[in-house]
C-alpha cells in the first residue's frame, strides 16, 4: 500500500519509503481492509502508526535552597503521542477512512494517558493539513526545517582548529540531561535513545588539543566554545527513493557522480543516487555554546558526512527549529531540504499533570527543539 501512496510536495517528484519490515515501526499500528469475506482477496487500504512518550513541554524556575539568588530552569514533562505513517490508498480516498484512523488512534492515545497528540507533514500537503486542522481539531504548532545534505563520493575536510571526541553513552547522557533537558520535545528516556543500536554515537567538538575531562568537570567549566551532535542510523531501518524524475535529470545527476568518483581530489559536489532506494543518517541532539559553536557544528557535520559516506548513505539529514542559532553551521542543499515541516498539535486531556506550563498548544516556540530520531 505504501507503494501506491505518493507522499511529497505537489509536483511530479514524490518520496517513497520502504520500511524493510521495520520491527520498530512503533507501538501501535492500525489498518483498514476492504474487500469481500474472502481473506485472500482482501487488501489493506489504510494504515496509521502511533507512539507515546514523555517529553519536555516547558520549564519552571526553581530556587536553590542554599542560595536564593541562584535560579535554575527545570523541565516540565508531558505525555505526548505522535501520529506517523497515515496512508490511505488513492482508490479509497475521500471516504472518511483517514478521519476514522486518526479517531481510532487518538482513542488508543487517550486510553494510554497521552495528554497531547501531534503529527508532522509538509506544509503544502493540503489533504493532510485540512484533515488534521479542520476535521480533527489540531492547530498549527511549530514549523521546523528538515535540512538535507548529499553524501559526496569524496570525503570532506575537517577543520583542524577543532578536536572531535566521541563520548561514551553515560557521558553523552549526562551532557544531554544537564544541558538540553529544558529544550522543547526533549525525550525523558534519552538513555533509551542513546543506548539504541541505531545510535552511532555522540560527538563533541572542542578547541584543538583539548581532551574530555569527564562529564562533571566538563559541565562545571566547559571551554569557551563547544558543540555536540549525535548520529542515528536510519540506513538500516528504511530506505527512501525519489520517484518521478525525468531521464534527462537522472542522466545529469549520474554524470556529477561519475566525475566526483573519478576525481575525488577536486571536491566536486555530486548528486547522490536518490532515484534508487537509498539510506541516510539522521543528526540529532545538535547543540553548543560560545563564539565558535557554529563553526564547530560545521566541523561535526563534515565528520558525520564522512561517516555516512563510509556507510554507503545517500544523504545526511537533520531537523532543527526555525530560529535555531546553529543552523548557519549546518551545510545543506535547499533543493533537497524542506524549509517548513509543519507540526500540528492537539490537547487530548484536560487534566493537565503540571499546571505551571498551562496549555502547551498555546505556548510560543523556543529557539531550539529536540527532534527524536526514532520518529524521523
Ligand atoms: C491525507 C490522507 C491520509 C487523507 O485520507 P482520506 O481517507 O482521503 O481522508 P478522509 O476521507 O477521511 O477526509 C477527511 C477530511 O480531510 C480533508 N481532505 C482529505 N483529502 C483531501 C484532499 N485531497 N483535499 C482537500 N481536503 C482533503 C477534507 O476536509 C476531508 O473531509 P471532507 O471529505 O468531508 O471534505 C490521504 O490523502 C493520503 O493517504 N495521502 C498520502 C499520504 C499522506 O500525505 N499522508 C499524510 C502524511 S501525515
Amino acid at each position: 500500500m505504501e507503494n501506491r501512496c505518493e507522499v511529497g510536495p505537489s509536483g511530479n517528484l514524490s518520496l517513497y519509503t520502504d520500511h524493510l519490515g521495520d520491527p520498530i515501526c512503533r507501538v501501535a499500528e492500525l489498518v483498514v481492509v476492504s474487500g469481500s469475506d474472502d481473506r485472500e482477496r482482501r487488501e489493506i487500504v489504510g494504515a496509521i502508526r502511533g507512539c507515546i512518550k514523555t517529553v519536555t513541554c516547558g520549564t519552571k524556575l526553581s530556587r536553590n535552597a542554599n542560595n536564593i539568588q541562584k535560579v535554575k530552569s527545570l523541565p516540565v514533562y508531558t505525555k505526548l503521542a505522535y501520529i506517523l505513517g497515515l496512508r490511505v490508498s488513492s482508490s479509497h480516498r475521500r471516504m472518511g477512512i483517514g478521519l476514522k484512523l486518526v479517531g481510532e488512534m487518538e482513542k488508543w492515545f487517550g486510553e494510554n494517558g497521552a495528554e497531547y497528540s501531534y503529527m508532522a507533514t509538509e506544509s503544502d500537503n493540503h489533504a493532510s493539513v485540512k484533515l488534521f486542522t479542520q476535521k480533527c481539531g489540531y492547530s498549527k504548532f511549530r514549523t521546523p526545517s528538515i535540512l538535507v545534505h548529499p553524501v559526496f563520493a569524496h570525503r570532506l575536510r575537517l577543520d583542524d582548529r577543532f578536536t572531535i571526541i566521541k563520548l561514551c553513552q553515560s557521558d553523552a547522557e549526562a551532557l544531554y540531561r544537564r544541558r538540553f533537558s529544558s529544550t522543547e520535545f526533549f525525550p525523558r528516556d534519552i538513555d533509551a535513545v542513546l543506548n539504541n543500536t541505531l545510535n552511532l554515537g555522540t560527538f563533541l567538538a572542542v578547541p584543538r588539543g583539548e581532551s574530555w575531562p569527564g562529564s562533571d568537570e566538563f559541565l562545571a567549566s566547559p571551554p569557551e566554545s563547544w558543540a555536540v551532535l549525535s548520529v542515528w542510523n536510519c540506513h538500516d531501518v528504511y530506505k527512501l527513493e525519489v520517484r518521478g524524475a525525468s531521464r534527462v535529470r537522472k542522466a545529469l545527476f549520474k554524470t556529477t557522480r561519475i566525475l566526483d568518483r573519478a576525481f575525488p581530489w577536486l571536491h566536486l559536489p555530486s548528486v547522490p543516487e536518490v532515484f534508487r532506494p537509498f539510506g541516510f543518517h539522521f543528526l540529532f541532539g545538535l547543540g553548543g555554546e560560545g563564539p565558535n559553536a557554529v563553526r564547530m557544528i560545521r566541523a561535526l557535520c563534515a565528520s558525520a558526512h564522512n561517516l555516512a559516506k563510509d556507510s554507503g548513505c545517500g544523504v545526511v539529514a537533520t531537523e532543527v527549529a526555525n530560529h535555531e542559532p546553529l543552523r548557519l553551521g549546518i551545510p545543506h542543499w535547499e533543493s533537497l531540504s524542506c524549509a517548513e515541516d509543519l507540526w500540528c498539535i492537539k490537547r487530548l486531556g484536560e487534566d493537565y499533570s503540571d499546571g505551571s506550563v498551562g496549555d502547551w498548544t498555546k505556548s510560543p516556540p523556543g529557539t531550539s527543539i529536540f527532534v527524536d530520531p526514532r520518529e524521523f
